[in-house]
């Protein structure tokens, strides 16, 4: 029999050992405690702005030092506020979601959400798309941007929040949120890069009443190989904060967990910047010092502030805790120069647009372009039969889906709209918008150009498909014909080819109810039963079966258009008419049923003698999405990787090449930086392959290396390059990888462990078309 015995906010195993991952001895799921937390040492690029927080700071009396640690109420709308301390010229900090794009205020745009980042695997846009959000948020007087977002890691396949994130796959979430903080963070506008860690679903991530928040219980080969990876390289881009998520990981608050914040981030990862809690996340005083929060928001509640001052009086926590969570933050403000170059904190966040204010317009004409093709390119294209597409000058297309058009009621610059109804998936709640599945039909609504929470997106201006289909339409001559409202329609016979646009929702706060949604499946039958080229176009907000639908012989080109932003409208015309060719392939797998994703299907439950308690036993370990497929030999309906365009790619010579003299020993030996050991990212191989466009249209590839690592599962991502080529052109593109690539982490040494033996090498097109390989013996 398992108990669990509750003590100063940290809850410990006792009794029976646990049923799962018996081969880790380090997964306990509990918490190991690391103490004391570590003070900021600077070095490298902090040193210059740890030694001008450490001077600043010193002039601080404890009082002062304590109102940095906390939120306040403040005149904007903020999501939250560090106080100013006006004596030394501090002028505060604002806080703000998120991102996709700066929320709850007026003139900004609405960028691609993160699962669209993921489906692009373009580092290019990541980054740039970064750079503008940046820019806007500056303009705005945000100094942290409240995002982005690498936990969830998508666990869970029906996880509420996982589209704020980049993909199932972490090595392609930590290079493009890598990108991310670097485009962001070159504006100068600090990043919180979250929710750290184990923030894998929306079911009980709070407490409530008798039941606490669930615990995501992670070994520690998971946890780095997984979890920890991409905020590792988010620390080492340079990330300068990061948010501590709701829920416990391994039976221990995220915000009061030692051994993740001491332990993982700031010893390991070397990690220089402050710790903010997620928003009511702090659920003890003294003891969230000790494990290493630095910031509580949006306020001090009943742990912190006048409390906090008084531990360190009466000598609970020593004062050096204080002055240690005040020169994070003061250092964070400084490392991004915003003692020099930054707007009034909160100038373009007035409390109420709806009052008369001055206006700040966030956006930036130069961002247009990355609007656009960061849209364009998360579309992913995956299936075209019939010489569907692109359209060739239709003589009439018939447009099916209320996801078509804009949303019946839509207006940018309300405020009460944005916070009430967090406006990209508003009504969703709303149980008359809710089908008898319990998916949102949106009967009123519209298309779910972002989703619905703190990451919703509150854009100036939105494009809807219907909108930019009608222009393309007056263009070519094609008539246009719609029924948004049946869900039996009839077709135009005359019609050249059909369009049913169909939205798969989620929302922070609920994990999806469901991955297929009857009400769709059905409305997309009936139309093709109809119309012999039937066009399939979702805005999804994760994985969506098909397999409802899929093999209607009429049903000849399905698009998963995620969550595009507000260009949603010119980006899907720009691809359906061939001006260019789709270049996305899927960030996670595509299912033929709910049951091949195996446990991680749905949110672990309270239940049973954790009914209080839950728990979710991360027991599938490193097996999640393709490499749990790979492991059981099940068949995806459409493999992570995947995605098709106008035109096609031939692959020739790998070639594999261990770089001369590097070091081969099988532990790093370098210091920590921001990041890890340096050495972890030494050069150690290069694989190198030629691509070709044989194919009549110019398009981009994105073409990707798995790696069989001795040891590890089949194969893991660790390389993408992404060339555009024109018709018959040809491109040699080079991975690099690096002792960390091609490391796995050693639970016994607390290291990453190059591996002795064969490394095999595959090269292709998806995780399953891989047409080149080659092996490397170390
Ligand atoms: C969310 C965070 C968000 C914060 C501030 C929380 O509920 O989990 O992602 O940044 O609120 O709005």
């Amino acid at each position: 029999m398992r108990q669990i015995a509750l003590l100063a906010g940290l809850a410990y195993w006792t009794g029976a050992a646990r049923d799962v991952i018996t081969d880790d001895a380090h997964f306990y799921g509990q918490s190991p405690p690391v103490y004391p937390s570590p003070e900021m040492v600077g070095g490298n690029e902090w040193e210059a702005a740890f030694q001008k927080a450490k001077a600043l700071v010193s002039q601080m009396t404890l009082e002062e030092k304590v109102n940095l640690t906390a939120g306040v109420a403040a005149d904007s709308t903020c999501s939250g506020t560090i106080p100013a301390v006006k004596r030394l010229n501090f002028p505060g900090m604002c806080l703000s979601d998120a991102g996709n794009g700066l929320r709850n205020t007026d003139f900004v745009s609405g960028f691609p959400s993160g699962i669209h980042v993921g489906a692009s695997w373009s580092k290019d846009l990541a980054f740039r798309r970064g750079a503008a959000m940046g820019g806007e948020f500056k303009k705005k007087g945000v100094n942290v941007l409240l995002g982005p977002v690498v936990g969830p890691a998508w666990r869970t396949v029906r996880g509420g929040r996982n589209w704020e994130g980049i993909s199932v796959d972490p090595w392609l979430s930590g290079v493009l949120v890598s990108q991310t903080v670097s485009g962001i963070q070159g504006q100068g506008v600090i990043t919180s890069t979250k929710h750290y860690i184990g923030n894998e679903q929306e079911t009980n991530r709070m407490p409530e009443g008798n039941t606490s928040s669930v615990s995501s219980n992670i070994d520690d080969k998971t946890m780095h190989e997984v979890y920890l990876w991409p905020f590792q390289d988010a620390v080492r881009a340079g990330s300068g904060n990061i948010m501590c998520s709701y829920q416990r990981v391994n039976n221990s608050y995220g915000c009061a967990n030692s051994k993740t914040l001491n332990g993982l981030l700031k010893t390991e990862l070397g990690f220089q910047g402050f710790v903010v809690s997620d928003w009511g996340a702090q659920h003890a005083g003294v003891a969230t010092a000790e494990a290493g929060l630095d910031v509580a928001m949006p306020g001090a509640s009943e742990f912190w502030g006048n409390h906090l001052v008084e531990a360190v009086k009466n000598g609970s926590l020593p004062e050096s805790r204080v002055t240690d969570m005040a020169t994070r933050v003061i250092a964070t403000w400084y490392q991004f120069s915003q003692d020099t170059s930054f707007p009034k904190p909160g100038v373009g966040m007035p409390s109420n647009v709806l009052d008369p204010h001055e206006i700040v317009d966030g956006r930036d004409p130069a961002a247009a372009p990355v609007l656009l093709n960061g849209a364009i390119e998360g579309h992913v294209l995956v299936k075209n039969t019939k010489n569907t597409l692109p359209l060739k000058s239709p003589r009439m297309l018939s447009l099916f889906g209320y996801s078509a058009k804009t949303p019946d009621f839509f207006n940018p610059s309300s405020n009460l709209l944005f916070s009430q109804t967090w406006i990209s998936g508003m009504e969703a709640l709303d149980s008359n918008y809710v089908s008898d599945n319990g998916l949102p039909t949106f009967g009123k609504n519209g298309t779910m150009f972002g989703a619905c929470g703190s990451g919703a997106i509150t854009p100036a201006l939105t494009i809807s498909p219907f909108e930019a289909l009608k222009i393309r339409a007056s263009q070519e001559g094609t008539a246009v014909f719609n029924d948004f409202v049946s869900d039996k329609p009839s077709v135009e016979p005359s019609s050249d080819a059909c369009i049913v646009f169909g939205n798969a929702w989620a929302c922070e706060g609920y994990d999806r109810p469901a991955i297929r949604d009857d009400y769709t499946d059905s409305l997309i039958k009936s139309v093709a039963d109809q119309c012999s080229k039937t066009i399939v176009v979702f805005h999804n907000a994760g994985p969506r079966l098909v397999d409802g639908f899929v093999d209607h012989p009429n049903v000849t080109a399905i698009i998963f258009a995620h969550l595009p932003g507000q260009e949603s409208g010119p980006a899907l015309v720009s691809l359906l008419f061939g001006d260019t060719s789709p270049s996305g392939k899927l960030p996670y797998t595509v299912a033929k049923n709910e049951s091949d994703y195996g446990d991680v299907l749905d949110p672990a439950q309270p239940e049973g003698e954790f009914v209080n308690f839950p728990q979710a036993d991360f027991h599938e370990g490193v097996y999640l999405d393709y490499r749990y497929f790979d492991k059981k030999g099940i068949e995806p309906r459409y493999e992570f990787g995947f995605g098709l365009g106008y035109t096609t790619f031939a692959y020739s010579n790998i070639s594999i090449n261990y770089i001369q003299g590097a070091n081969t020993y099988p532990w790093p030996g370098g210091p920590i930086v921001s990041g890890g050991q340096t050495d972890l990212w030494d050069a150690i191989a290069t694989v190198s392959v030629d691509i070709q466009n044989t194919g009549s249209v110019a398009g981009a590839e994105v073409a990707q290396l798995y790696i069989g690592i001795p040891g590890a599962p089949a194969k893991q991502l660790r390389g993408f390059e992404k060339p555009f080529l024109q018709p018959n052109e040809s491109q040699s593109v080079t991975f690099h990888l690096t002792r960390r690539d091609l490391s796995v982490w050693s639970v016994e040494r607390q290291k990453w462990q190059l591996q002795q033996g064969t490394y095999k090498f595959y090269v292709g097109s998806s995780s399953r078309r891989l047409p080149l390989n080659g092996t490397m013996d170390l």
